[in-house]
This record gives C-alpha cells, sequence and structure tokens, in this order.
C-alpha cells in the first residue's frame, strides 16, 4: 500500500521548530512558529486560564461527551468577542473547531461540498497553511496582490484591482488582524472598499480572525470584520484562542457561517456538523471549557483583558527595540517599517539564502519567506539579532 510514497513536503514553520529543538547552540533564538514569550523566553500558562482550570476541576462533573458542535455557551462567548453587537445573530452559525486550522478546514469542505468550482483568493503571501488546507479540499486557489516589497506595506490600489475581477463564485479570505506573514494590516477604507466590492461583484468574505486583541485591542482589531459582517449577504469566518488565551495545544477555534438568512444559516451548521461526524466527531472540550470560565465571570475577564494588553504592550516594545538598535548602532532606518506591523510577525524582506544564514550562521530560525515571529524575541536578543540581520544583508 505505501511503497509508491514518496517522502512528504515538510511544513515550513512545523519542521522549523522541530529543527529549532534539536540546535544544541546556547545563543539560538526561536522566530518561526508564531507563539508568544514573556521577558524570560517562557510561554507561561495565562493567570486567567490557571484560575479557569482550578474553577472547571473543581465544578466538572463529568467527561460524557458534549456535541457535535461543541460547548454552545463557548460558541456564543466567540461570537460575542468577535463580532460583539453587529446586528447578525438571527442569520449566523457557529461551531467549535479544533483550533482555528480545524475551523479552515471545516468551511473548505462546506464550500466545497456547496460549490464545488469555488475559487478561493488569498492575499500574497498568506499564512502558509491557507492554500494547503484550501488545496485539499478540492478547492482552486488564486492569490491577489497584497503586500508591497518595496515599501513593506499593504498595496491597497493594487489589491483593489485585482479583487475587482472576483465574483460570485469566489469566496476572498481577508485577515481579521495582524495580517500573518508580513504584519502589514489593511486600514479600515480598505476594509470598506472591499465589502463594496463583495457587494458589487458578489463575491463571498472569509474572514481569518487568529490574533485578535495583538493588533490594537479587542475592539479596534474587530472593527473590520463587524462592518463587513453587518453589511454583506453571505460571510465565513475562523477564530482561534491559541493565542489571545495561550491555548495552543488545546485547539480550541469557531467557525461562523453568516447566511442570507436563518435557514439557509441553519442548514450550512447542519453540514457542518456532518463533516465533524465524518472528520473528527466532536471538538476537544478542554480549552473551550477554560475559555467560557474566563468569559462568563467579570472578574476573571478582568484579568484575561488585562493580560492580553500586557501581551499586546510588549509587542510593541520589542518592535520599537529592534528598531531602535537597528537605526542607532547599525545606522540603517532600512527597517524601520518593523514598528508599523501589527500582531506577531513582521515580513524583514529577507531572502531565501539570507534566512538560510540567519539560521546557519547565527541560530536565528525565521521563515524562509522572512516572516520572523517578534513575539518570540526577548529583550536581552535584540542587539544579536541586529547584529545578525546586517551581517547576513
Ligand atoms: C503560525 O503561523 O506560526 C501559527 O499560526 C502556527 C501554525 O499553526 O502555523
Amino acid at each position: 500500500m505505501f511503497s509508491h510514497l514518496t517522502a512528504p513536503t515538510l511544513d515550513p514553520i512545523i519542521s522549523l521548530s522541530a529543527a529549532f529543538r534539536e540546535d544544541p547552540r546556547a545563543e539560538k533564538v526561536d522566530l518561526g512558529i508564531g507563539v508568544y514569550k514573556n521577558s524570560s523566553g517562557e510561554t507561561p500558562i495565562m493567570q486567567a486560564i490557571l484560575q479557569a482550570q482550578d474553577i472547571v476541576a473543581k465544578t466538572q462533573k463529568s467527561k460524557s461527551y458534549v456535541g457535535l458542535a461543541g460547548c454552545e455557551e463557548f460558541n456564543q462567548c466567540m461570537v460575542d468577542l468577535v463580532l460583539g453587537d453587529t446586528p447578525v445573530r438571527d442569520r449566523l452559525s457557529v461551531i467549535q473547531t479544533p483550533g482555528a486550522s480545524g475551523a479552515l478546514r471545516m468551511l473548505a469542505d462546506l464550500m466545497h461540498f456547496a460549490q464545488p468550482e469555488t475559487t478561493v483568493w488569498l492575499t500574497d503571501p498568506s499564512y502558509v497553511n491557507h492554500k494547503p488546507i484550501m488545496e485539499a479540499a478540492g478547492l482552486k486557489v488564486k492569490f491577489y496582490s497584497y503586500f508591497s516589497q518595496k515599501t513593506k506595506m499593504v498595496n491597497a490600489d493594487r489589491m483593489l484591482a485585482d479583487l475587482a475581477h472576483a465574483g460570485p463564485k469566489d469566496v476572498v479570505v481577508v485577515h481579521g488582524c495582524c495580517h500573518n506573514p508580513t504584519g502589514a494590516d489593511i486600514d479600515f477604507s480598505a476594509w470598506q472598499a472591499i465589502t463594496e466590492l463583495a457587494q458589487k461583484n458578489g463575491f463571498m468574505p472569509f474572514v481569518d480572525i487568529a490574533y485578535q486583541g495583538f493588533g490594537d485591542g479587542l475592539q479596534e482589531d474587530a472593527k473590520g470584520i463587524r462592518y463587513m459582517a453587518e453589511r454583506v449577504e453571505e460571510m465565513l469566518i475562523t477564530t482561534s484562542c491559541s493565542k489571545n488565551f495561550g491555548l495552543y495545544r488545546e485547539r480550541t477555534g469557531a467557525a461562523m457561517v453568516l447566511g442570507k438568512n436563518a435557514t439557509e444559516a441553519t442548514n450550512a451548521r447542519g453540514k457542518l456538523l456532518t463533516l465533524a461526524r465524518t472528520t473528527y466527531t466532536m471538538p476537544p472540550d478542554h480549552g473551550a471549557a477554560l475559555v467560557k470560565t474566563v468569559l462568563q465571570s467579570d472578574s476573571l475577564t478582568i484579568i484575561w483583558k488585562n493580560e492580553l494588553v500586557e501581551m499586546q504592550q510588549r509587542l510593541l516594545s520589542l518592535r520599537k527595540s529592534l528598531c531602535n538598535q537597528l537605526r542607532n548602532q547599525h545606522n540603517t532606518s532600512q527597517f524601520d517599517f518593523i514598528e508599523s506591523h501589527k500582531g506577531m510577525f513582521t515580513m524583514l524582506g529577507l531572502t531565501a539564502e539570507q534566512m538560510l544564514r540567519l539560521r546557519e550562521d547565527f541560530g536565528i530560525y525565521g521563515v524562509a519567506d522572512s516572516r520572523i515571529n517578534i513575539a518570540g524575541l526577548t529583550e536581552k536578543d535584540i542587539p544579536y539579532v541586529a547584529d545578525a540581520i546586517m551581517k547576513v544583508l
């Protein structure tokens, strides 16, 4: 059965983590996978989650099955968090999923079932797992212009010119905030323009919001998605608690479908549940139980929000320090764009060879497309990393 299989192509992010773990050098720095680290280089469990864990341990009475859609209270918490009071609940359905990757795959399978000829448009570049997931579900993938290598910001004119060609059989993936991998976000006027194009040309927006709270704050980061949701007929949404609740390994996420009306949203949910049943039956409960416990408690919510703001502020300060170091010690303003980027990532604009040199000569692990995870830096790494970047240039 397996004799014809060739060696698999390794995932560019997951394989980097494995290589980093095996690297014996003491000075190595992991700027690969999107995981937040504190000033000691650790990824601790958030205080709000630790307290929720105690509550769940004391109050949970059973480990019996929950249901195909996961925890319904968690699902409503996710809708509250992402969409706030956007008046769309009467035509919205939601299911809990194993992380945002699980949500992406469930919605990709749903699109393929409902409209097999769908083409999914992704930002150029996009999250490394977007294309493989869409293609694994049998969908066609196209890229639209997004990032300008010259300015290191979004080229909105080119983006909108490309999206003007997307039509009724197309789905356009938009990153809700903190674009992965570039760190360059669209501004509110671009959200308005994409919304208008969706209304005019009939394509369906698909918003992947995996980093809410890491850009400009929980509410600010959701401004675009909320504006769009209120105005388009149909929309898909994926969200994740990996980053903003630090629940990475608990695989806690959600998939939402905004339909033209309640019946369509309910039928889409029904199909999602069948897809879940034939894929993993139901999502793991632990992470969702913790998030629900936090968000249903006023005091835990305050603790969680404060911790999230602390992480977001730390990212801003790391960005500033790295820029300052490059500017003051190396006399270059070439990397000033790092401070304008949002969230965990920044695309440096180095070549794959330069990224390889960073890794081989300095033990600094970033993705080959030159994405670095700012949240992987500690203050003491900054002079070393800035120095290495200048040496490989
Ligand atoms: C990342 O982009 O590094 C994270 O979202 C982890 C992943 O699943 O790829």
